[in-house]
C-alpha cells in the first residue's frame, strides 16, 4: 500500500462502507497492550495543529486516577482553508471511528465524543452512517455531537465546554481537559485524522507507518492545497515531500506567487523561493521556524496583495474571538483595525508602529491559544510582505493591485 489514509475506492463513490473497509483492512486488532509503544515508536504527532507526541497524550490520560477517561474525536475542523477532517470522514468515517475505538480501549475510557462541524454536513452524514454499521456494544458508547460554527469551537477546552454545558468557548487552564474534561473525567481530545492514522498503525505496525515517510521524516499527512492551484484540493502526502511537490501533485500554479501561507490562519506567510524547497514534516519544520499547522498550503496569486489579505484574515480572526480575555478581544480588534486601514491605503499616524508593537505583546496572554495564532501570522506577514506595508503606509500606495489612495 504505497498511500495510508485515502487508499481504497475514489472519492466519487462517496463513504467507503463498513465490509468494504473491512475487507480491505482487516477486522480491527483491539486490546493491543504495546499500542501507545508503538505510537511512540511510529512518532506520530496530532493533526489538529500544535503537533504534540500522541504517545505521550494518551499516556497522561491513562494514568489520570481521578474517574473514567472519555475519548473526544475532534472533527471541529474551524479553519476555513482547511478541508482534510470533513473529507477524511466523509470517505472513510470507519477509520476515525476505528481509532476511537482504540484510543477508548487503550485509554480506559467508557465513552466516545464524535465533535463534527455543524457545518460539515456531509461528514455528519457519513459519521452518522458509518455509527449505524457498527455493532451494537460499540454503538452503546458512542455518540456524536455538532459543533456550533466558529473558529474557537475546535480548541479542546471550547469542545470539552459544549459538551458539559452547551457553551463553545475556551475556559482557563489548568486543568487541562486530560487532567479534568468531559463530565469532570480525565479527556483525551484528538484530531479525528490523528486517530484515522492510529487505526492504521494497529493493522500495520510502525515500522510501515514510519516508512511511508519521505527521507528521514515518518508517516504520512493529510493537506489541504489551494490558492494559485486549479482548485482547491485534499491530497495525502509522504511526510518530508517538498511544498512544491505536494503543490505539483494538486495540478501545479496557476500564476507566479510570492508568497504561501502555510499552516492556515494559524501558520504564517513563507516567501515562495523558500516555501518550494521546505520539507511538508512537522518536526523538519518546526526546527527551521514553521508550522505545518492544520497542513493548509494557500498559494497567493500573482495580482493578490498579501497586505490586503492579512488584514483579511486579521478581521476575521478577531471577530472569532470568543471575547472573553481582554489582550485578545481589544488587542485583536485594534490591531485588526490598524491593519484593515493600512490595507486599505487610509493609515492613520502610527497605525504600522502600533501593529509591529502589539503582534508582539499579544502572544500567551488569552486563556487559549487564538491570540497566538494572529500573532504569529502577523508577525510573518510583516516579515515577507515589509517592502508592500512600507508602500501601503509611507506612499498609500499598493504596488500588487497598483492602486493608490485618491490625493486628499
Ligand atoms: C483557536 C483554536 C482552534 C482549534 N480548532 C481545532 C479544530 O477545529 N480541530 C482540531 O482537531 N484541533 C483544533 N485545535 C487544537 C485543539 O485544541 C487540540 O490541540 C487538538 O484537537 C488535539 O488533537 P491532536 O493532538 O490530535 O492534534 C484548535 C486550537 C485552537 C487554539
Ligand atoms: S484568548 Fe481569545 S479566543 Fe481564547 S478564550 Fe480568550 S478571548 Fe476567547
Amino acid at each position: 500500500m504505497s498511500i495510508a489514509l485515502l487508499a481504497g475506492p475514489p472519492p466519487a463513490q462517496g463513504m467507503e462502507r463498513r465490509a468494504e473497509h473491512e475487507h480491505r483492512l482487516g477486522v480491527l486488532p483491539l486490546r493491543q497492550p504495546s499500542l501507545i509503544d508503538s505510537i511512540e515508536r511510529s512518532g506520530l504527532r496530532g493533526k489538529g495543529g500544535a503537533g504534540f507526541p500522541v504517545a505521550t497524550k494518551w499516556r497522561s490520560v491513562a494514568s489520570q486516577r481521578a474517574g473514567t477517561p472519555v475519548v473526544l474525536a475532534n472533527g471541529g475542523e474551524g479553519e476555513p482553508l482547511s478541508r482534510k477532517d470533513r473529507m477524511l470522514m466523509e470517505q472513510r468515517p470507519h477509520l476515525v471511528i476505528d481509532g476511537a475505538v482504540l484510543a477508548a480501549d487503550t485509554v480506559g475510557a467508557d465513552e466516545i465524543v464524535l465533535y463534527v462541524g455543524a457545518d460539515h454536513t456531509g461528514a455528519i452524514r457519513a459519521m452518522l452512517r458509518a455509527l449505524s454499521e457498527r455493532p451494537a456494544t460499540e454503538r452503546a458508547r458512542l455518540r456524536l455531537v455538532s459543533a456550533p460554527v466558529r473558529y474557537v469551537s475546535g480548541e479542546e477546552t471550547a469542545a470539552v465546554h459544549f459538551i458539559n454545558a452547551g457553551i463553545a468557548l475556551p475556559t482557563s487552564i489548568p486543568p487541562r481537559p486530560f487532567e479534568r474534561g468531559i463530565d469532570g473525567r480525565p479527556t483525551l481530545v484528538q484530531n479525528v485524522e490523528t486517530l484515522a492514522h492510529v487505526a492504521l498503525i494497529a493493522r500495520f505496525g510502525d515500522e510501515w507507518f514510519r516508512s511511508l515517510g519521505a527521507g528521514t521524516a515518518s508517516g504520512s499527512t493529510l493537506v489541504t492545497v489551494g490558492g494559485a492551484v486549479p482548485q482547491t484540493v485534499l491530497i495525502e502526502i509522504p511526510q518530508g515531500l517538498a511544498l512544491s511537490e505536494a503543490v505539483n501533485a494538486a495540478g501545479g500554479i496557476t500564476s507566479d506567487s510570492d508568497a504561501v501561507l502555510l499552516g492556515g490562519y494559524f501558520g504564517g506567510w513563507v516567501e515562495s523561493t523558500t516555501a518550494w524547497g521546505l520539507p511538508l514534516d512537522a518536526d523538519s519544520l518546526r526546527q527551521l521556524g514553521y508550522s505545518l499547522g492544520c497542513g493548509v498550503i494557500a498559494v497567493l496569486p500573482s495580482g493578490r496583495c498579501g497586505v490586503v489579505e492579512t488584514a483579511r484574515i486579521l478581521a476575521y480572526l478577531a471577530h472569532e474571538s470568543a471575547r472573553q480575555c481582554g489582550p485578545c478581544t481589544f488587542g485583536l480588534r485594534a490591531i485588526s483595525a490598524s491593519a484593515g486601514r493600512v490595507a486599505g491605503l487610509t493609515a492613520t499616524h502610527g497605525d504600522l508602529e502600533h501593529i509591529q508593537r502589539w503582534a508582539g505583546l499579544l502572544k500567551g496572554r488569552g486563556a487559549c491559544r487564538h491570540p497566538d495564532g494572529a500573532a504569529g501570522l502577523l508577525a510573518s506577514a510583516l516579515r515577507v510582505f515589509a517592502d508592500e506595508f512600507m508602500n501601503h503606509y509611507d506612499h498609500r500606495r499598493c504596488s500588487i493591485t497598483n492602486v493608490a489612495a485618491a490625493a486628499s
